[in-house]
């Protein structure tokens, strides 16, 4: 069949960094919809690529220049090819990306991807297109009228985005911006809209996320509050939120964890550094102690919640007694999941002042923290072995008959049975635990 002009174009969108840019992504995806653009999963047959990128630390930020020199020769083959980068490196660099990289046709933020079909049309009849504004108006509303496809079991929400807390090493505040929360009813009425696309677990995102303070119909609410209203939705089944700040763990938020059935015993707590002389030039406002006993708290309220967290080791002037305190606190906490990171320098944050670790040393450091993760997050999940878990599947396994989903824990769980579907909610008698998922039977 002849191609004609209503075939429609394809977009390719590669994702970096946090699950916000996955939810940004499909908003994306969305928008560009509109424009009659169908995605696709290869760059090669692509009219337009998009990254969606991640300015958290150095090597984010440089994986994108090095990926935009791949792709040089696929624009070479292909003229037509448009080029865009979106996201946090987009925000941070604005026109200094097509300096560096002139075949880049268009540059938008994470505040203004809901103007991407305008500046496509700009694109499109040959000029460049850079937008990192911060605007006024709601770029959610904007882009609401999506099409009602179906949609697996699990889904990202974005309820809250930027964050006030200016921590020493961290672009964030930079590159989000202030911490802004969305209204609840929109909130909402998103959240039903994916409950009937067949969502059965919806992830609240945010930079601070439990910071949120939403207007609510009778004053402003709590995430706590926000919790319990989606409580309230038939065909919801799981509720998790991501990533919290220990200073906005609420009274109303930890009790919602011992009471709220549809909130998930997972939390994931970041506290970077287990060493109050750090923490205070990381600007974390609070102290291992405190991080401590709130944990105790929480698992009063609920006993088996598994507690994730982020580390960053070999921060600025860390020394080995420093990291020796990270090392304790870890031990003192137990985590079943964590996130580590060797500190890089952001420019334009207080920390990128501050003298500099030896490299060497700040590896060593990372490897014996991540040693000290992996054994605690075995420990965990060995412990699951002879317990029964509720998975939500969400996909086949590789191998045949194989359906693989997450239990309540967020540990991914494998089981051999016929007839289940993606979307199922079922009881599951752990069997075995390996490196990095359970294995288990129906019960
Ligand atoms: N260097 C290393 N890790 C960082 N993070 C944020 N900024 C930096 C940085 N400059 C880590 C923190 C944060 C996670 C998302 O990334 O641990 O919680
Ligand atoms: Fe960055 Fe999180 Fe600190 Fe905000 S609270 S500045 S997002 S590390």
């Amino acid at each position: 069949m002849a191609e004609t002009k209503t075939d429609p174009k394809k977009l390719f969108i590669r994702t970096y960094g946090c699950q916000m840019n996955v939810y940004d992504s499909e908003r994306m995806a969305e928008a560009m919809g509109g424009q009659g653009y169908v995605e696709t999963d290869s760059p090669d047959d692509a009219d337009m690529i998009l990254l969606n990128t991640c300015h958290i630390r150095e090597k984010a930020a440089e994986k994108v220049y090095s990926e935009l020199g791949r792709f040089k020769d696929l624009k070479a083959a292909k003229p037509d090819l448009k080029i865009g980068v979106a996201g946090c490196v987009a925000q941070a660099e604005g026109e200094e990306i097509m300096r560096r990289q002139p075949m880049v046709d268009l540059v938008v933020g994470p505040q203004t991807y809901h103007r991407l079909p305008e500046m496509v049309t700009r694109v499109d009849n040959g000029a460049k297109a850079i937008d990192t504004d911060f605007p006024s108006e709601d770029k959610f509303e904007v882009l609401k009228n999506r099409p009602k496809a179906r949609r697996p079991p699990t889904a990202f929400l974005t309820v809250q985005e930027g964050c006030d807390k200016f921590c020493a090493f961290c672009v964030v505040p930079y590159t989000r911006g202030a911490e802004v929360s969305r209204p609840a009813d929109r909130i909402l009425r998103e959240a039903r809209d994916l409950v009937e696309r067949g969502v059965k677990e919806i992830t609240l995102l945010g930079q601070n996320v439990n910071a949120y303070h939403g207007d609510g119909p009778d004053g402003t609410w709590s995430l706590a509050r926000l919790i319990w209203a989606l409580d309230e939705i038939d065909g919801l089944e799981r509720i998790r939120f991501t990533t919290s700040h220990p200073n906005d763990m609420t009274d109303d938020l930890i009790e919602a964890h011992g009471t709220c059935d549809k909130l998930m015993p997972y939390l994931h707590l970041p506290v970077q550094s287990g060493s109050d002389k750090i923490l205070k030039r990381m600007n974390r406002s609070h102290t291992a102690a405190s991080y401590i006993a709130l944990i105790e708290r929480i698992r009063a309220a609920r006993p088996d919640i598994l507690i994730s967290g982020d580390f960053i080791v070999g921060f600025p002037e860390e020394t080995d007694a420093d990291f020796e305190d990270t090392m304790s606190l870890i031990r003192a906490v137990g985590y079943g999941q964590a996130f580590s990171f060797k500190y890089s320098t952001r420019p334009g944050t207080p920390a990128a002042e501050r003298p500099l670790v030896d490299s060497a040393v700040a590896s060593d450091r990372l490897q014996r923290l991540q040693a000290l993760i992996n054994d605690q997050a075995r420990d965990v999940m060995e412990r699951m072995v002879g317990r029964e878990v509720d998975v939500l599947f969400e996909k086949p396994g590789r191998l045949a008959g194989q359906m693989v989903g997450k239990s309540e824990y967020l540990h991914a769980v494998h089981v051999q049975a016929e007839g289940i579907m993606p979307g199922d909610l079922r009881r599951v008698r752990i069997t075995e635990a390996g490196p990095n998922s359970l294995a288990g039977a129906l019960v």
